[in-house]
């Protein structure tokens, strides 16, 4: 009886060890993660180098080149594909890696991603599957680099964790959706270089985490929102290269950390804020607009400036004298406006050449000609 009562207790724990092992079976990806990893792969190709050649075997937590898993869950958290990248994978194919296709919507099965970084493949195409903005646990979307086309999803406002939207250098066009005033977690916006129209939201200061905000490079238009300038972590705004039009409003150089403010190329009007002189700003393209008025005679101390370009606007009057009281001046262009009178002399000037100063209506001194009399 007792020897039957301990095989029984043996057997039990046997049992007990098997459902353990099934335990550690549960580990691996989860087949509806794997099924709608291989559903998002076969929508791609990428010939080249092979990256989804490890791309097999049952637990795609394990092995499965740029697939990641949440170590406690063991959902897959992260796509990162890149088709520039030091990991030697890429050493197989020196050439630059092509992938083409299409982001299959398979990928909104996956929905306890944060990131998808699928980037610099060049021939990616297609759409962004709208889908995506369900995918609640999204920190990260850079799809930077590609041939993608069609609009930035108009819900991508739900995604509340949302940090970073990197998708300059593709085919988008469409506005900027009005819902991305709700991404109050993004620090982070690049938009270059698409097609992008419309204008700004107004409330693009809501986003009070943004220290980048980069829309060069497409067809935006409408005014500069007075709110960006409450966005107190803002470091780069490049606006550079679109329709906006109106002027620069003041506030903007009262901002404590905008280093880079690049609103060249576009309608802008009016004339430049006397605070943008000696603001933080270090990196100041505002050529190629419609700016007039004189240049400000506010520059001091704290004017420091690794570029100054206010050339091909419609400057008027003398460089103003307070210029030289800048502790910096690296690159200066104010070519190509109507300004007139003498050159100021001083250190910042001292290494600068005739064509910054060229094609204005009587600038003269060094190093233009003299200024007889
Ligand atoms: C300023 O912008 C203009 C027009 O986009 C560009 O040609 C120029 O190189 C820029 N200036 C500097 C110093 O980068």
């Amino acid at each position: 009886m007792d020897a039957k009562k301990s095989l029984v207790t043996v057997l039990s724990n046997i049992v007990v060890l098997l459902l353990a092992g099934g335990a550690t079976v549960v580990q691996a990806c989860l087949p509806s993660d794997r099924a709608a990893l291989l559903e998002f792969r076969s929508k791609l190709n990428e010939p080249y180098i092979g990256v989804f050649i490890t791309w097999r075997g049952q637990d795609c937590c394990r092995g499965w080149y740029g697939v990641s898993c949440d170590p406690n869950t063991h959902r897959v958290s992260g796509i990162t594909l890149r088709g520039e990248s030091e990991d030697p994978i890429f050493q197989r194919a020196k050439r630059s890696g092509l992938m083409t296709g299409s982001i299959s919507p398979a990928i909104c099965k996956l929905t306890h991603l944060s990131n998808i970084i699928i980037a610099d493949w060049k021939g990616v195409s297609g759409v962004i599957p709208s889908c995506i903005s369900n995918l609640l646990f999204l920190r990260h979307i850079d799809l930077v680099g590609n041939r993608i086309s069609g609009v930035v999803p108009a819900d991508i406002g739900k995604l509340q964790y949302l940090k970073v939207l990197n998708l300059a250098d593709n085919q988008l066009s469409g506005g900027i959706p009005w819902s991305i005033t709700r991404l109050t977690s993004l620090s982070h916006l690049d938009l270059r270089n698409n097609y992008v129209t419309g204008a700004i939201p107004r409330d693009i200061g809501r986003l009070k985490m943004l220290s980048r905000v980069l829309l060069s490079g497409n067809k935006i238009s409408g005014q500069i929102p007075e709110s960006l300038t409450r966005i107190y972590r803002l470091v780069d705004l490049d606006l550079a290269m679109n329709r906006i039009a109106g002027p620069i409003p003041a506030s903007l150089g009262g901002m404590s950390v905008l280093a880079t403010l690049n609103l060249d190329g576009n309608l802008i009007s009016g004339e430049i804020p006397e605070t943008l002189l000696r603001s933080s700003i270090s990196n100041l393209n505002l050529s190629g607009n419609l700016i007039a008025g004189r240049i400000p005679n506010t520059f001091g101390p704290r004017s420091y400036f690794t570029v100054l370009d206010l050339s091909r606007n419609r400057l008027q009057g003398p460089i103003p004298a307070s210029i030289t009281a800048s502790s910096f001046i690296g690159h200066l262009d104010v070519s190509h406006n109507h300004l007139c009178g003498k050159i100021p002399t001083g250190s910042p000037f001292d290494h600068l050449e005739a064509t910054s100063f060229a094609y204005n209506d009587c600038l003269c001194g060094k190093p233009l000609r003299n200024c007889g009399k």
